[in-house]
């Protein structure tokens, strides 16, 4: 994960090499970054909007007219971006950053942008060792643009020489360089990744009463659970957090629905998921209490007059994860849960698994009880039907934006099937 938190626009302009593009975003994709695609007009002749799309998890984006980001995406796509990175660069765009142009979104967006940029200059050898083409790029390094490649060999049109886009895996290198000074932002940006969504998120402990001062509850802040509210909020979900006795503020543009006992969530998560289907949300967060007393005493159980918590009689509660993964499809919204376990995250890869099955989610979340609880960093595991990948410690809001984009990729993917 050596580009985790890192936010990239890739830039992809009209060459053949634009189809090795693809391969480079799901590379950066792999390392942990989020990558936001912007196509010029002719690099949409070579690869569809929907490749990058569907591999971003973003829709790739190549109209400077469209009404998203306030009418003004040239400002907006590149302010949280680490810096921008274009790939395949052909002549013609290069020689329009050197005079400023802003005949489209992404040429605007360049000269909009005081984030390093760098370019993969992809050409006919002709083309690159023309002193025109040479002149831009000399005039490029002057400004402080990186120039990666190109590579010398046999190229699409049939000659050989300089002017092969490097490969994503040299690209990648340069740019793991490159970042090494550049600070990473401290939460990767969401906004519409999870729009005309709706999230039902469980957080937070239950609380099983026994009498009217005792009951059993399981340990839990709600950090994780609100940090994940608060970023699908972020990412323009439409947000019903069911939270069980906690003391945190309610996250901005999120309507939160409190509960005490694991019942009362059940009853609570099937009244805001009543109209949800599988173009929705639910992320079961909530440390939910296994067990409660058959029967919940009205007085006070009292030594004194010989009463005892040893001869409480105990039922299941019902499982509210497994209950919404057991949907019919129609109902059924995409079904993350957590895992709070013991021991040692990595090793736990299998019984994880096991678990995801058995409670029919998408995605198990696994995670340390012991090293999260109550801190406000956490190790993650992230378990999908195909993939088990570990996720270092970070800030729970760090992991929680993670996961949000982790959340919107798999939904896009599933959807575009
Ligand atoms: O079985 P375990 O408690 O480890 O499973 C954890 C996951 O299942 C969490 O997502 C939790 O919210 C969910 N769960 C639930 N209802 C229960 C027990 C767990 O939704 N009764």
């Amino acid at each position: 994960m050596t580009l985790q938190g890192h936010h990239l626009v890739l830039g992809v302009t009209g060459g053949i090499a634009a189809y090795k593009s693809c391969d480079l975003v799901r590379r950066l994709i792999e390392r942990g970054a989020s990558v936001q695609v912007v196509m010029t007009e002719s690099a949409c002749r070579f690869v569809g909007t929907a490749s990058f799309t569907a591999l971003s998890g973003r829709p790739a984006m190549t109209d400077p007219w469209s009404g998203a980001n306030n009418g003004m995406p040239h400002i907006d796509l590149s302010r949280e971006a680490s810096g921008i990175l274009i790939a395949p660069a052909t002549a013609d765009f290069m020689a329009r950053m050197v005079n400023g142009q802003t005949n489209d979104l992404l040429s605007s967006l360049c000269l909009a942008s005081d984030r390093p940029i760098w370019v993969a200059p992809a050409m006919n050898r002709q083309m690159w060792s023309h002193p025109a083409t040479q002149a831009n790029v000399a005039l490029l390094r002057e400004r402080g643009v990186g120039i990666w490649g190109p590579g010398n060999g046999e190229q699409a049109c049939g000659e050989t020489g300089d002017g092969r886009m490097l490969e994503p895996l040299e690209i990648i290198a340069h740019l793991e360089a490159a970042l090494q000074s550049i600070e990473r932002p401290s939460t990767p940006p969401l906004r519409g990744l999870l729009s005309k969504r709706r999230v039902v998120i469980t957080a937070g402990p239950t609380f099983e009463p026994i009498d009217p001062v005792r009951g059993i509850t399981n340990r839990s802040s709600g950090q994780m659970g609100y940090a994940i509210a608060q970023a699908c909020a972020q990412a323009g979900a439409e947000v019903t957090l069911v939270s069980g006795p906690v003391s945190l503020p309610t996250p901005m543009g999120v309507n939160r629905l409190d509960v005490t006992t694991a019942l009362e969530m059940q009853a609570a998560v099937d009244q805001a998921l009543s109209s949800c289907g599988p173009s929705d949300v639910f992320i079961g967060v909530a440390a939910v209490a296994d067990w409660r007393p058959i029967a919940t005493r009205q007085d006070k159980i009292k030594k004194e007059t010989g009463g005892s918590l040893a001869s409480l009689e105990w039922i299941e509660s019902p499982d509210i994860l497994a209950g919404v993964g057991a949907r019919p499809p129609s109902q059924r919204p995409f079904t993350v849960g957590f895992a709070a376990e013991i021991g040692q995250l990595s090793g736990m890869g299998e019984a994880l698994q096991a678990k995801r099955k058995r409670k029919s989610a998408d995605v198990l979340v696994g995670n340390i009880a012991t090293e999260s609880l109550q801190k406000s960093s956490a190790e993650l595991m992230i378990c999908g039907p195909d993939d088990t990948t570990p996720w270092p410690r970070r800030d729970k809001a760090v992991q929680a934006a993670n996961l949000v984009i982790e959340i919107a990729r798999r939904l896009q993917e599933a959807e575009s099937n």
